[in-house]
This record gives structure tokens, sequence and C-alpha cells, in this order.
């Protein structure tokens, strides 16, 4: 038995070129026991056949709102409220529009503004659509008239461009259909939703994070790094702007966008870092989720280290700064939430447990980053938010979710 078991899924595929991956969704909706069924737009049907949808639902697809056996049968008004849940997924522009203006112009609006049900969107769209003042007016709108949102994310696009926009992963958007549901109860909502039921839990506060690896230099031209890819960090920095939260994000070298509404400082080694965070002090909460080299060469070459003939170079190495350690034992400017993370290779709880002490945080998000869990680098993760006095261990999840929760249990410590 799922969550899913037995609930009934109404989902609306919008015209986007994102519509592909709702083929794959209405698969892992129906191997978790959910019954899908699918209204395709007009625009929709350019992307995904009818018979595409049909064949995967195992249901007829709904695409007319002026059929007069769908009428007869159904009716748009039952088709909306036969559900547990609707789902828009691609959420384009103009659905969003049409659906934040309540608009009712074809069998997809109609159906979402006769329904009592809740509605979950997946935008999609160019990131130029997506930060459109018109856009994120709607957006603003349709959170306000209780609408759940999950994604976009940032990535390259099919359009060329690189930003926010693209649709959330089907696994992302059943995890969202999961939690709109009434799934994971136990644990704590995440921030996104939060703000559909009252102000922006971290408005006004000061949220400082650190993302990515560090690079320590050899010389010139080599350095000294770790495979961290700055997901992690960089889903969190933007789970907390999306909390209200004002959000500097201290990174080391990644390939990844920034987030939006951050303010971002790049740097590049241990040192660095340190005295970046040092700098964005005061804040009400800190999360050190960079992956920061323990250690550096003691003396880094100023030109390339040739390869002369009398065998390798030995490099002597010196301990970085502590930059986790250093900020929660700071006299002055001691955050009043100070976060750890842990990337273990083996025993994860207990070295959590133990760098909770000794670092004297607040909070340690441990995971387990031996090779074989695809973590570094990877989409997903599997936590455990370990304080002193508790440890709650999370299902895996995509990284933005994980983000998503541990802004939402930041939230209620910090508004406690
Ligand atoms: C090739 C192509 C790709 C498109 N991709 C998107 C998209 O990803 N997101 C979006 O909002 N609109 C996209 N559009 C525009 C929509 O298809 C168009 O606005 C349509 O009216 C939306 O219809 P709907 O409300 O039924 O979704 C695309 C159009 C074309 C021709």
């Amino acid at each position: 038995m799922t969550v899913l078991s037995g609930k009934r899924i109404l989902l609306i595929i919008g015209g986007g070129i994102a519509a592909y991956k709702s083929l794959d969704l209405i698969r892992r909706l129906k191997e978790r026991g959910a019954s899908v069924r699918g209204v395709l737009t007009k625009a929709g049907a350019e992307f995904v056949t009818p018979l595409s949808v049909s064949g995967l639902t195992g249901d007829k697809v709904y695409a007319d709102l002026f059929s007069l056996t769908d009428e007869a049968e159904m009716g748009h008004i039952q088709l909306s409220r036969d559900a547990d849940l609707l789902v828009v997924a691609p959420a384009t522009a103009d659905l969003m529009a049409k659906m934040a203006q309540g608009l009712a112009s074809d069998l997809a609006s109609t159906a979402l503004l006769a329904t009592d049900k809740p509605v979950l969107i997946a935008p999609a769209m160019n990131v130029r659509m997506w930060q459109h003042p018109a856009t994120r007016r709607n957006r603003a709108q349709l959170e306000a008239d209780g609408v759940l949102v999950v994604g976009p994310n940032d990535g390259a696009m099919a359009c060329g461009e690189f930003g926010p926009g693209r649709m959330a992963e089907p696994m992302e958007i059943v995890a969202a259909i999961e939690r709109a549901l009434g799934e994971h109860r136990d644990l704590p909502p995440p921030a996104a939703v939060q703000q559909l039921s009252g102000p922006r839990p971290l408005a006004g506060r000061h949220v400082l994070v650190t993302s990515g690896p560090t690079h320590e230099p050899i010389d010139p031209v080599r350095y000294i790094a770790n495979r961290s890819s700055g997901k992690q960090g960089h889903a969190i920095a933007a789970a907390a702007a999306e909390a209200g939260a004002r959000v500097t994000l201290v990174s080391g070298p990644v390939t990844i966008a920034d987030p939006d509404g951050v303010t971002v400082v790049q740097v590049e080694t241990a040192r660095e870092m340190l005295a970046a965070v040092e700098a964005a002090l005061p804040a009400d909460v800190a999360i050190f989720a960079a992956a920061v080299a323990d250690w550096r060469v003691a003396r880094s070459a100023d030109e390339k280290i040739k390869k002369d003939g009398s065998g390798p170079p030995s490099l002597a190495m010196v301990e970085n700064p502590d930059i986790l350690a250093t900020v929660a034992q700071h006299t002055e400017q001691r955050p009043g939430l100070v976060i750890g993370f842990a990337a273990e290779t083996e025993t994860v709880i207990d070295h959590a447990r133990a760098k909770l002490a000794r670092k004297r945080c607040d909070l340690i998000v441990a995971n387990d980053v031996s090779p074989e869990t695809g973590i570094m680098g990877g989409d997903r993760n599997t936590v455990h938010l370990v304080s002193p006095d508790s440890i709650e261990t999370w299902p895996e999840l995509p990284k933005t979710e994980v983000a998503r929760r541990l802004i939402a249990a930041i939230a209620a410590r910090v508004t406690r």
C-alpha cells in the first residue's frame, strides 16, 4: 500500500515541450496504485498524442468541452469532482494565466474552475516567460488561491536558454502529489506549502548558505578538489528565498546556475569561503552545505610545477580553517541556528552525532556519500536530521525536496 493506492488523479496536460515527461508521470502514478484520467488541451495534443495518453492511463482521453458523449456520460463538472487531486503538468504560461483569471474557455480551464479538489501545478516554460511580471503575478495569484506549485527547476531548456523554467521531474511531481494527498504528515510540510497557508515563514530573516566544493591550488594550473556539485546547497538557498528570507549564498566553483532572488558570493578556496562567510554575518540562520577541503597545500607554487626528471613533487599539506566550528563558536555574531552537513561513507549517524558535539552546532544534516549512493553530483539525497535530542530519517527525495523540508524544519525552529 502506498499513499497513492486507490487515489484518482485528473492529469491536465498543457501545450509545452515538457508534455512528454507527463507520459512518464502517468506510469509512475499508476505503478503506485493511483488511477489517472487524462485531459489534453488542444495545444497539449500537439506535443503528445491522445493515443499515448490513453494507452498509459488505460482510459479515454478528455479533450473537448463540447463533446456530446462526454457531457452525456460524465460532464466537465463531474470530471473534476471525481478526482482526489487535479494535476496540471506541464502548466504552461497560458494555462496559468487562464487559471489566475478564472477563465473557462476550454475543457481544462473549465474543469479547473469547477473543481472543489486541491490543484497542483508543475509550471514549464522558457525562462523569460517564467520571469515575466505577468507570469509572476499569475503565480502569486494562484498561490494566494491555494494552488500548490512544484518546480520549475533550473537548467538547460529545450529552447537553448538556461535558467528556471524546466518542469519538475516526474518523481518530484510524484513526491509533491504524495504530499498534497497527505503522506509524510509526520514530517514538516515544504516551505512552498507553508507559504500558502500564511505569511512567508522566513520573511525578515537573513539566511547564510555555503555550497559547492572548494579548490585548493597546488600551482597556478592545478588544484585539489572534491566531487560536490553544489546542487544541495543551491537548492537550500533557493528554498530559503522561496520562504521569504534574504539569502546570501557563498559558493565554491560549480557549474550550476545561481538560484533566483539570492545574493551569490563566489569563492574558490576554504580560506576565501571563511572570509566571505564572516563578511556576510550577522545572520539568523547559517547552513553549511559546502564540501570544504579539510587540507590545502602548505605552499602553492607561484609557477607551474615542471616535470623535470627529478621525480614527483612532495606536497606538504596543512589544515584549512573549520568554517562550521568557527561560526558555531563565534562569541559575538553566532547565528541563532547553525546547521552543518556531514558527508560520510560509513557509520553516518555516529559521525554526525560526534560532529554535532565537537563543532557545537544545532543540527547536522547527515548523508552517506559512498560512491554507490550516487548522492555526490546526483539529484537525489537520503538524509538524517540529527539534533542533540533526536534523529529524523527522511525517505530518499529529490535534493530540491530535501531543501524545502529542511527550510520548513528551520522555519519551525526559528519562529517557535
Ligand atoms: C514548440 C513549442 C513549444 C512550446 N513550449 C511551451 C512551454 O514549454 N511552455 C509554455 O508555457 N508555452 C509553450 N509554448 C506555447 C504554448 O503551446 C501556447 O501558449 C499554447 O497556447 C498553450 O496552450 P495551453 O494553455 O493549452 O497549454 C510552446 C509552443 C511551441 C510552438
